[in-house]
């Protein structure tokens, strides 16, 4: 039998039972496929029925602040997917009637859609025939045709959507799309896959040849960079706290933390005087200090390890700018930093 009727005939004997799997409304399908970006089921599950139960409609989710919008997503990560999910909704609230595209050359044009992520939807919703190649994909095709072209060369990227694309079940693309990716997240996993009961072990080229474990091959592009940051809990006499809203390009972006100020190397306890606050809200002003954690906070995002040290500073009278702790909760922040906030025992939290 044919690998697509295979793979079709396990998806069906072996599917997980997921929300946006029992419904061909777009939005929901559109927000399922914007959670799941870089994100496992597992992780991105609760995240989705949040969204759903919050912003029912593409309106609700449009008229809603981007705050709310960063603040329901707080601890997923790659927050450019929260922001983009804001702005594509408020143009389909106000420029498309609240109607999403019901093709892939339209899906495309909508900000933080990429190729994946409109065949997706356009298989998924519109029953479109437009193949789909995830990491789950590459993982299924480069094994199961023995191809060691690395996925993330523009040659791989071609290939592989080229391969897909001869092997997606006309009739039922939205389907066959699913089983390939449930297939790899499932069956064909990265590590130990379960090959002994494989449906597809008798024409797998990688199990044949003993390349299971070296595909799909991937080229090493992002160099990892080393950061120690030192965020300043500055609380003041009047319980009041400094939270500011990073306003810089990057992965942070419109998200909240306290203080901080960028070190050479990891500081010791006894050299907080090496830091420069001159730009901090504690220039000029008189304060007691300690170190919260002699060990520091290994915080890993894919291109860079973020070495963390938490200053407490305790001080009079902070500027103007300054709020009351038992707020603090109510900004979107880092995974970092909530993580410390959870942890901290603050007097008014
Ligand atoms: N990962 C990305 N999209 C998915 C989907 N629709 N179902 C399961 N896992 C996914």
């Amino acid at each position: 039998m044919k690998i697509t009727q295979e793979l079709i005939i396990w998806y069906s004997n072996n599917k997980r039972e997921l929300p946006w799997r029992n419904t061909m409304n777009p939005y929901y399908i559109y927000l399922s496929e914007i959670i799941l970006q870089q994100t496992q089921v597992k992780q991105g599950l609760p995240y989705y029925n949040a969204f759903v139960k919050k912003f029912p409609t593409v309106f609700d989710l449009a008229n809603a602040t981007e705050h709310d919008v960063l603040k329901l997503w707080q601890g997923l990560g790659y927050y450019s997917r929260a922001r983009n999910l804001h702005t594509t909704a408020k143009h389909v609230a106000s420029d498309l009637n609240g109607v999403f595209p019901d093709n892939y050359k339209d899906l495309i044009k909508l900000k933080g859609v990429g190729d994946y992520t409109a065949s997706a939807i356009a298989s998924f919703a519109f029953n479109k025939v437009e193949a789909v190649v995830d990491g789950n994909v590459y993982r299924v095709l480069s094994r199961y045709f023995g191809i060691d072209t690395p996925i993330n060369s523009s040659k791989g990227i071609k290939e592989f959507k080229h391969l897909a694309s001869t092997l997606i079940d006309q009739s039922n693309p939205g389907e066959y799309n699913q089983a390939i990716m449930e297939f790899g997240a499932v069956q064909c996993t990265p590590k130990n896959p379960r090959c002994s009961v494989c449906p597809l072990n008798t024409g797998c080229m990688a199990l044949q040849k003993k390349k299971v474990d070296v595909l799909p091959v991937k080229l090493k592009k992002t160099k990892v960079t080393t950061k120690y940051y030192n965020f300043l809990v500055c609380i003041d006499s009047q319980n009041r706290i400094m939270f500011e809203k990073r306003n810089k390009k990057g992965i942070w972006q419109n998200l909240y933390q306290f203080p901080l100020v960028e070190s050479e190397k990891s500081l010791k306890s006894t050299e907080f005087h090496q830091l420069d606050l001159n730009n901090t809200p504690l220039s000029g002003l008189e304060f007691d200090y300690s170190l919260y954690n002699e060990v520091d906070v290994l915080h890993k995002l894919s291109h860079r390890n973020l070495y963390t040290k938490f200053w407490i500073v305790e001080t009079k009278h902070l500027p103007e700018t300054a709020i009351p702790i038992d707020s603090l909760k109510n900004y979107p922040t880092p995974i970092l930093i909530s993580n410390f906030i959870d942890a901290f025992n603050f007097p008014d939290l």
